[in-house]
């Protein structure tokens, strides 16, 4: 009998989390396009919110809460610049924030709902947003090769010059903070399937 995954127009879900720079965007892009499913990347609505704090100088949570309310600042704000180190800093910082979460919880809860055939990425899709989802996967991988895959990811996308140490400790301080969030910390759900993706090919991902 054929299965939800072979079967093209029925309802699929799948929730992807795990570590920065394990490779969840990889694999995400790879097999949304073999079973043709709707991407989201749900770490935009973070670095898109920090490039808008950044920019528009917000400071108080008071005024962040109600950009976030008043703008369509998903819709309005451009790509360009959202892996800059300071935007993926302020990204962090503000995804701890337990109002800021619930409030950006709601977006991606409804693109959740509205989507038949989905693949969503993040620190807290299986866990929270697509509890219901129909697969759940959790990649991780060595402190050592995410340096690696970042620091060649900024050196393809960025004229700042950056060592390997300050990309290591960037990711480290990261981890901790997502790890240690009190509202939606990051760890697997208790039915998703773990993948270390240390030296993965895609190839090998598939078997
Ligand atoms: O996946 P990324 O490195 O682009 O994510 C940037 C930040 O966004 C990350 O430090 C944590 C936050 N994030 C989150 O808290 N929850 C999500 N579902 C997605 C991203």
């Amino acid at each position: 009998m054929k299965n939800k995954l072979q079967i093209k127009d029925s309802a699929l879900k799948i929730a992807v989390d795990g570590e920065s720079a394990s490779g969840k965007g990889t694999i995400c892009k790879a097999l949304a396009k073999e079973f043709d499913l709707f991407y989201c990347q749900s770490s935009l609505f973070y670095r898109k919110l920090a490039k808008a704090v950044i920019e528009n100088h917000l400071e108080s949570l008071d005024e962040i809460k109600n950009f976030i309310i008043s703008s369509n600042y998903l819709e309005n704000i451009s790509e360009d610049g959202l892996y800059k180190p300071d935007v993926t800093s302020k990204s962090s910082e503000i995804a701890s924030i337990a109002e800021v979460r619930a409030l950006l919880e709601i977006p991606q809860k409804n693109m959740a709902k509205s989507k038949n055939r989905i693949i969503m990425e993040g620190r807290d899709i299986g866990t929270n947003i697509m509890p219901d989802a129909d697969v759940k996967l959790y990649i991780t991988a060595p402190i050592e090769d995410r340096t690696k895959r970042r620091y060649a990811q900024l050196k393809q996308n960025l004229e700042e010059n950056i060592s390997l140490e300050k990309v290591r400790e960037d990711l480290e301080t990261r981890d901790k903070r997502d790890k240690e969030s009190l509202s939606s910390p990051l760890k697997p759900a208790e039915d998703a399937i773990i993948i270390q993706n240390s030296n993965l090919s895609l190839d090998e991902f598939y078997k």
